[in-house]
């Protein structure tokens, strides 16, 4: 399963029953791809909704892609020996292998050993792709050095508010596929009253949102967005019948403040 060019996100969501309706919208609208983490807690809901998913509408579990990470908590309690987590969380989804498995935030303390045990996970066909999130170059340079293992996905928080120039470069350069979370930056008021973005978005007659998302595929990266509203779902997909010249793309880079919704000190002490 390649990655698809856009993922459904599953943060902020407290049941099945409010989870099952967007993975079935995602589905019908066109996606592929689901996102979650242990600490999201949506593992069991997100498992149980694709497998209703794939028996009501005879879908094999071989055409989605499911992402999950490995948590800074398991790093710590097994010492980077996180395979139980692992084999545990893909019984939760209900599968029998994860497409794309990241270590969520790298925090120093075993980082080398859990990237050590991605790389045999994946050997033994536990996870198909392995993936970073929340790393600079610095971080990868570091581990390629470490334990030669390479990583296939990057996970960041990136909008156009935060866009990451030098790293999306970096990580493209290497092969590696670039995914974005948060990718409308959680529609931050300085985006909704953007007048760059205001203006592309009346020339084409979308939305902001759809004009942002457009942004992240035209810049070779896949968006991974969230939503609890069905609308929404089939508005941040109708991004594939218009592009954006370069000079657009340049204009809403421009927008960057380095400004991130996740701060790293806090999320990630010792980064
Ligand atoms: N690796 C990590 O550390 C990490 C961290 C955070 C998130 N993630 C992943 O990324 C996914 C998305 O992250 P996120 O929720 O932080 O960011 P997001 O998708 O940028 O923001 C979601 C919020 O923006 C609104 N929204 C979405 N599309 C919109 C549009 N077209 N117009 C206006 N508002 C829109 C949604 O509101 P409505 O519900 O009203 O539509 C929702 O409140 C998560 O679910 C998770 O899977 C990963």
């Amino acid at each position: 399963m390649q990655i698809p060019p856009i993922i459904f996100g599953t943060f902020q969501y407290g049941s099945l029953d409010e989870l099952y309706p967007m993975v079935r919208s995602a589905y019908e609208n066109g996606i592929a791809g689901f996102d979650t983490s242990p600490s999201y807690n949506t593992e069991e809901f997100l498992g149980s909704a694709l497998s209703k998913l794939c028996s009501s509408a005879g879908i094999q579990r071989d055409r989605l892609l499911i992402q999950d990470k490995v948590d800074g908590w398991q790093m710590e309690e097994s010492k980077g020996r996180i395979a139980n987590y692992v084999k545990h969380s893909i019984a939760k989804l209900q599968s029998k292998y994860i497409d794309v498995l990241f270590i969520h935030w790298p925090f120093p303390e075993y980082l080398a050993e859990t990237w050590q045990a991605f790389a045999e996970l994946k050997k033994a066909g536990w996870v198909k792709k392995i993936g970073l999130s929340n790393v600079r170059h610095r971080h990868v340079e570091n581990l390629l050095k470490e334990t030669g293992v390479m990583p296939d996905v990057i996970q960041i928080e990136r909008h156009p508010l935060r866009i990451c120039k030098e790293d999306v470069e970096y990580f493209k350069k290497k092969g590696f596929i670039v995914e974005a979370y948060s990718p409308v930056c959680r529609m931050d008021e300085r985006l909704v009253e953007s007048e760059v973005l205001n203006k592309i978005a009346h020339k084409y007659n979308k939305t902001i949102g759809q004009v942002i998302l457009r942004w992240h595929i035209d810049t070779g990266v896949v968006p991974v967005f969230m939503t609890k509203k069905e609308s929404r779902v089939a508005e941040n997909v109708n991004i594939f019948d218009f592009s954006l010249p370069i000079e657009e793309v340049e204009k809403i880079s421009s927008l960057d403040i380095n400004y991130k919704i996740f701060v790293e000190s806090v999320c990630c002490p010792g980064i």
